[in-house]
């Protein structure tokens, strides 16, 4: 379903996103294909038989899908999300799947993991939650790793310089994909005071203190980008 969301005051993820949230994504984020495509590759490579896959902020599970389709029967997957709307569209997505576990509310009651985990995906997530928890629950995940196991975590950032042309090149971006101006700034200013973008340094310098050894941007795109981190 094409998004034509009219977002109110304060950004919802609700039953009118769940509904067109693909198309959506497809059109918002910068370079999404290739986005999806490596956090795949590279989440393949740190996957252990007998661990658990976690997504955490998994939306309508669309990060999870792929690995989901090739390793429900060698893994376990907890997915965590507090919308409700999201929840119910992912427990609908993986209703076959006995093995997926979708769990509604917010990330930190959920941590730490119950669970060993060999990879953790937070795509596009933790802008959303508060910043004063991020580097607590980045510890968390972690501690909930295998050795060897990754966090692959994609964020919306701040860039450390050029940053209004990176936002004036983001929107015009969307202009090209079919949203009108109005849509842009109704989006915009819903979003504020519930989307806190960090810059680059920070978020790596909260990976490097939750103890993560190797940190390695994969891709970037605009303000987004994307990190594998190992323990
Ligand atoms: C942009 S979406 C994530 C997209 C998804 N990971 C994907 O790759 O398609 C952000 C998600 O984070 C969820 N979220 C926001 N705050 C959260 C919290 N405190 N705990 C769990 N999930 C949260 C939202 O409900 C939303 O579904």
């Amino acid at each position: 379903m094409r998004d034509n969301v009219k977002p109110g005051e304060k950004w919802e993820f609700n039953e009118d996103v769940a509904a067109c949230f693909a198309n959506m994504l497809e059109r918002s984020i910068p370079d999404y294909k290739s986005m999806r495509a490596l956090t795949y590759k590279a989440g393949e490579r740190f996957i252990q038989p007998d661990t658990l896959i976690v997504d955490v902020g998994c939306s309508t599970g669309l990060a999870v899908e792929p690995f989901v389709e090739k390793y429900q029967d060698e893994n376990d997957f907890l997915l965590i999300d507090n919308a409700p709307a999201m929840v119910d569209a992912c427990r609908k997505r993986f209703a076959a799947v006995p093995g997926v576990l979708v769990k509604a509310g917010n990330l930190w009651e959920y941590l730490p993991l119950p669970d060993k985990a060999s990879l953790v995906l937070s795509v596009l997530s933790l802008r959303f939650m508060p910043t004063s928890y991020r580097q607590k629950m980045l510890s968390d995940i972690y501690e909930g790793l295998t050795p060897g196991g990754a966090l692959i975590l994609v964020e919306k950032i701040v860039s450390e310089s050029l940053d209004e042309l990176m936002v004036h090149l983001y929107y015009e971006m969307k202009r090209e994909n079919g949203y009108t101006d109005d849509q842009i700034m109704d989006k915009r200013r819903s979003l504020e005071n519930v989307l806190s973008p960090l810059k680059v340094g920070w978020n790596v310098d909260m990976l490097r203190t939750a103890g993560f050894k190797q940190v390695a941007m994969f891709w970037r795109c605009l303000n987004f980008c994307g990190w594998i981190a190992v323990k």
